[in-house]
């Protein structure tokens, strides 16, 4: 008997609504697995009534009989974990302990100098618009092979510590004034993880308790999934970000440090392309960005009514405003060459489309880019570089759009209105998988399976 892994990834920037999605497959299947991304990333849910989010922790916490695995792939940060996520998550009543939560051995941590660097660059004139969680630099000494690694906390605690204090030094000996980063750190808005923190060595106090606390949390969750896979259970690889902010694949280097995609969920789970049965490639219909930094997003909607529209406000259980940032998202038209790449280079075997509620929104018809003209010629997939993306004409196609009221009350593709289904149509022909479902609306049950 061996079991199978389905994965969900971002079929675009994140925020495509994987979290509802994700949370209805994980009901599905016996564990869900984390395998790229970090603090960075923020996933919404209605739980019980009421909304709850989830950063570095799977889903399947929603639900009290699965077990919950954040894989190698993912930048650690115990900090965000202990102080922010888990309090949060249980004061909404969800259950989280080391018998139904593990976490990676060998995984790369998010240590204080991470933040401390991210944030200082973002406070200057190359500043990315990152969520400045560290994820950058965490990444950038794991492939420097510095042994900032989970299992280090019980292997070596005296020179982890050594080294996390060696580190910010090094950061003070190129000029970064860390008192004050740590001073901004602890008021920053959207971000509650060092609130009130008020010196560096407070700042690497709270992460050596942090981390004193995750020990009874860490595993080998490579051969704790194989076991799994053995025993011929249902696996559930949960994707963070999305396929434009890819680090091989997406607009970078204006992107993120993770393989988001099927090349991600290998790596960051250590697991077989074999086990993987199913991709579900999450997109969402009026396509998002957040952080972009100021660069010229091809299809942006220019008519400041309608992308309002589209984001609707603050609090929101759908506005669009970055759940870990707080910072509002620019609206898009809807593009197919985002999911093109998401199926060519990120494994993606079917697509399910979010907020299909919010067409209406758009006026009688609205514009799909199904291609681009890059320097004269023609593509239809995602160029991985922002500055050729920066240059990308979108090639418009311009379709009907549907009525939301037809829409938010029906459950089978059949009754759906005849424009939506030309939508659905034309992602299929253009990226040659299937629809299997649509969202209708932010809660879970609003959703149209096929
Ligand atoms: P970082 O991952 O914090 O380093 O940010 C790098 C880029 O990725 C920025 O443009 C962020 O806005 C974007 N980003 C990172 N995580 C997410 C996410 O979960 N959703 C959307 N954008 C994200």
């Amino acid at each position: 008997m061996t079991g199978e892994v389905t994965g969900v990834i971002g079929a675009q920037w994140g925020d495509e609504g994987k979290g509802g999605h994700t949370a209805r497959l994980a009901e599905e299947h016996d564990v869900i697995m984390r395998y790229n991304g970090g603090s960075n990333a923020g996933h919404t849910f209605d739980y019980l009534g009421e909304e709850v989010n989830t950063h570095q922790v799977p889903s399947g916490v929603l639900f009290p009989d699965k077990l919950n695995i954040s894989g190698n792939g993912v930048l650690l940060n115990p900090v965000a974990l202990f102080v922010d996520e888990l309090p949060k998550l249980r004061a909404g009543g969800i259950r989280i302990n080391e018998d139904n939560y593990r976490v990676s051995d060998i995984a790369a941590m998010v240590m204080p100098h991470h933040v401390i660097l991210d944030n200082a660059r973002e406070a200057g004139s190359n500043s990315q618009g990152t969520t400045g969680r560290g994820i950058s630099y965490s990444a950038a000494d794991k492939y420097g092979r510095e042994n900032f690694r989970t299992e280090q906390i019980t292997e070596n605690p005296a020179q982890l510590m050594r080294d996390a204090r060696t580190a910010i030094s090094m950061v003070e000996a190129i000029g970064i004034d860390t008192a004050n980063v740590v001073k901004a750190i602890s008021k920053k808005d959207g971000d509650e993880t060092y609130r009130g923190i008020s010196s560096v060595d407070e700042m690497l106090e709270q992460w050596w308790e942090s981390a004193q606390l995750l020990i009874p949390y860490l595993d080998n969750t490579i051969g704790l999934i194989r076991s799994h896979l053995k025993r011929g259970d249902r696996l559930l690889a949960e994707g963070a970000q999305g396929i434009g902010l890819d680090m091989e694949l997406g607009t970078q280097p204006l992107g993120s440090s993770s393989h988001c995609g099927v090349g991600g969920m290998i790596n960051g789970l250590g697991i077989n392309h074999e086990d993987i049965k199913r991709v579900f490639g999450i997109a969402k219909l009026p396509m998002t960005r957040v952080g972009g930094n100021g660069y010229r997003f091809p299809g942006l909607i220019e008519d400041s009514e309608i992308a309002e529209a589209l984001r609707g406000k603050r609090g929101e259980i759908d506005g669009e405003f970055g759940k870990s940032s707080g910072r509002e998202r620019d609206e898009c038209y809807p593009q197919v060459p985002p999911l093109v790449t998401a199926v060519e280079s990120g494994g993606v075997t079917d697509f399910i489309i979010t907020k299909m509620d919010k067409a209406e929104k758009f006026g009688p018809t609205m514009k799909v880019a199904v291609g681009y003209m890059l320097d004269g010629v023609r593509i239809d997939s995602l160029p991985p570089s922002a500055a050729k993306f920066e240059r990308c004409s979108p090639i418009y196609e311009e379709l009907p759009t549907w009525r939301t009221e037809d829409i938010v009350n029906i459950r089978s593709f059949d009754e759906l209105p005849v424009q939506a289904l030309g939508f659905i149509g034309l992602i299929e022909e253009k990226t040659g998988k299937p629809v299997s479902a649509i969202g209708v609306g932010p809660f879970r049950d609003q959703v149209i399976v096929r």
